[in-house]
Protein backbone atom coordinates (compact mmCIF):
# COMPACT_ATOMS: atom_id res chain seq x y z
CA UNK A 1 0.00 0.00 0.00
CA UNK A 2 1.38 3.57 -0.32
CA UNK A 3 1.59 5.79 1.62
CA UNK A 4 -0.53 9.20 1.38
CA UNK A 5 1.69 12.11 0.46
CA UNK A 6 2.28 15.29 2.97
CA UNK A 7 -0.24 17.32 0.69
CA UNK A 8 -2.76 14.56 0.60
CA UNK A 9 -2.86 14.62 4.07
CA UNK A 10 -3.02 18.12 4.78
CA UNK A 11 -6.06 18.34 2.34
CA UNK A 12 -7.73 15.93 4.67
CA UNK A 13 -7.11 17.89 7.59
CA UNK A 14 -8.03 20.98 5.57
CA UNK A 15 -11.60 19.23 5.01
CA UNK A 16 -12.23 18.01 8.58
CA UNK A 17 -11.72 21.63 9.63
CA UNK A 18 -15.26 21.74 8.18
CA UNK A 19 -16.50 19.81 10.74
CA UNK A 20 -14.64 22.16 13.29
CA UNK A 21 -17.33 23.19 16.57
CA UNK A 22 -15.99 27.10 16.92
CA UNK A 23 -18.99 28.98 17.75
CA UNK A 24 -16.80 31.50 19.80
CA UNK A 25 -13.75 31.99 18.38
CA UNK A 26 -14.79 31.28 14.73
CA UNK A 27 -11.52 29.61 13.99
CA UNK A 28 -11.86 26.45 12.48
CA UNK A 29 -9.26 23.88 12.91
CA UNK A 30 -8.69 20.43 11.37
CA UNK A 31 -6.13 17.99 11.59
CA UNK A 32 -4.95 14.60 10.23
CA UNK A 33 -2.75 12.63 11.86
CA UNK A 34 -1.00 9.31 9.80
CA UNK A 35 0.15 6.26 11.59
CA UNK A 36 3.24 4.37 10.47
CA UNK A 37 0.93 1.45 8.95
CA UNK A 38 -0.94 4.15 6.71
CA UNK A 39 -4.06 4.53 8.75
CA UNK A 40 -5.04 7.96 9.29
CA UNK A 41 -7.26 9.60 11.77
CA UNK A 42 -9.02 13.46 11.45
CA UNK A 43 -10.05 15.41 14.38
CA UNK A 44 -11.83 19.06 14.83
CA UNK A 45 -11.57 21.87 17.73
CA UNK A 46 -14.54 21.28 19.55
CA UNK A 47 -15.11 24.77 21.68
CA UNK A 48 -17.14 25.11 24.95
CA UNK A 49 -18.65 27.69 26.78
CA UNK A 50 -16.55 26.62 29.55
CA UNK A 51 -13.87 27.98 27.24
CA UNK A 52 -11.15 26.08 29.10
CA UNK A 53 -13.08 22.64 28.09
CA UNK A 54 -12.20 23.52 24.14
CA UNK A 55 -10.07 20.99 22.72
CA UNK A 56 -7.54 21.11 19.66
CA UNK A 57 -8.02 19.40 16.55
CA UNK A 58 -4.46 17.78 17.05
CA UNK A 59 -5.56 16.52 20.32
CA UNK A 60 -9.02 15.04 18.81
CA UNK A 61 -7.30 13.31 15.67
CA UNK A 62 -4.60 11.48 18.08
CA UNK A 63 -7.52 10.55 20.59
CA UNK A 64 -9.65 9.11 18.19
CA UNK A 65 -6.68 6.99 16.82
CA UNK A 66 -5.07 5.86 20.46
CA UNK A 67 -8.47 4.79 21.24
CA UNK A 68 -8.80 2.77 18.25
CA UNK A 69 -5.72 0.62 19.16
CA UNK A 70 -3.24 2.71 17.24
CA UNK A 71 0.31 5.11 18.87
CA UNK A 72 2.74 4.69 16.72
CA UNK A 73 2.32 7.91 14.16
CA UNK A 74 4.73 9.09 11.56
CA UNK A 75 3.14 12.87 10.74
CA UNK A 76 0.05 15.54 11.84
CA UNK A 77 -1.14 17.81 9.20
CA UNK A 78 -3.16 20.97 10.63
CA UNK A 79 -5.09 23.26 8.80
CA UNK A 80 -7.69 26.05 9.00
CA UNK A 81 -10.91 26.55 7.68
CA UNK A 82 -10.19 30.14 6.82
CA UNK A 83 -6.58 29.67 5.23
CA UNK A 84 -4.76 30.88 8.08
CA UNK A 85 -1.78 28.66 8.77
CA UNK A 86 -1.84 27.31 12.63
CA UNK A 87 0.83 25.67 14.30
CA UNK A 88 -0.20 23.00 17.21
CA UNK A 89 -0.11 25.17 20.74
CA UNK A 90 1.99 24.19 23.55
CA UNK A 91 -0.20 21.74 25.36
CA UNK A 92 -0.81 19.74 21.83
CA UNK A 93 3.04 19.69 21.40
CA UNK A 94 3.54 17.72 24.59
CA UNK A 95 0.83 15.88 24.08
CA UNK A 96 1.75 14.13 21.25
CA UNK A 97 5.63 13.92 22.08
CA UNK A 98 3.76 11.20 24.40
CA UNK A 99 3.44 8.40 21.87
CA UNK A 100 5.71 10.53 18.80
CA UNK A 101 8.61 12.88 19.21
CA UNK A 102 10.10 12.75 15.81
CA UNK A 103 6.80 13.05 14.72
CA UNK A 104 6.18 15.25 11.17
CA UNK A 105 4.15 18.03 11.79
CA UNK A 106 2.61 19.81 8.49
CA UNK A 107 0.98 23.02 8.46
CA UNK A 108 0.84 25.78 6.33
CA UNK A 109 -1.76 28.25 4.42
CA UNK A 110 -2.79 25.90 1.72
CA UNK A 111 -1.54 22.83 -0.08
CA UNK A 112 1.13 24.75 -2.18
CA UNK A 113 2.78 26.61 0.30
CA UNK A 114 3.09 23.55 2.81
CA UNK A 115 5.70 24.00 5.99
CA UNK A 116 7.23 20.55 7.15
CA UNK A 117 9.25 20.01 10.60
CA UNK A 118 9.51 17.92 13.48
CA UNK A 119 7.73 17.73 16.84
CA UNK A 120 11.26 17.74 18.78
CA UNK A 121 12.43 20.89 17.28
CA UNK A 122 8.76 22.55 17.97
CA UNK A 123 9.04 21.31 21.43
CA UNK A 124 12.73 20.53 22.45
CA UNK A 125 13.39 18.28 25.68
CA UNK A 126 9.50 17.69 25.61
CA UNK A 127 8.42 15.91 28.48
CA UNK A 128 8.61 12.01 29.44
CA UNK A 129 8.11 9.94 32.48
N1 LIG B 1 -6.79 25.47 17.98
C1 LIG B 1 -6.61 24.21 17.46
O1 LIG B 1 -7.55 23.42 17.38
N2 LIG B 1 -5.38 23.88 17.04
C2 LIG B 1 -4.33 24.73 16.94
O2 LIG B 1 -3.26 24.35 16.46
C3 LIG B 1 -4.47 26.12 17.41
C4 LIG B 1 -5.70 26.40 18.18
C5 LIG B 1 -8.16 25.89 18.35
C6 LIG B 1 -8.47 26.04 19.80
C7 LIG B 1 -9.62 27.01 19.76
O3 LIG B 1 -10.82 26.30 19.52
C8 LIG B 1 -9.35 27.87 18.54
O4 LIG B 1 -8.41 27.16 17.77
C9 LIG B 1 -8.82 29.25 18.85
O5 LIG B 1 -7.75 29.19 19.72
Amino acid sequence: MSKITDIELYKLARKSAENAYAPFSGFKVGAAILTTGGDVFTGVNVENSSYGATICAERVACTKAVSEGFREFEAIAIATYGGVEASPCGMCRQFLFEFAPKLRVITGKNEDEIEVSNLDELLPKGFRL
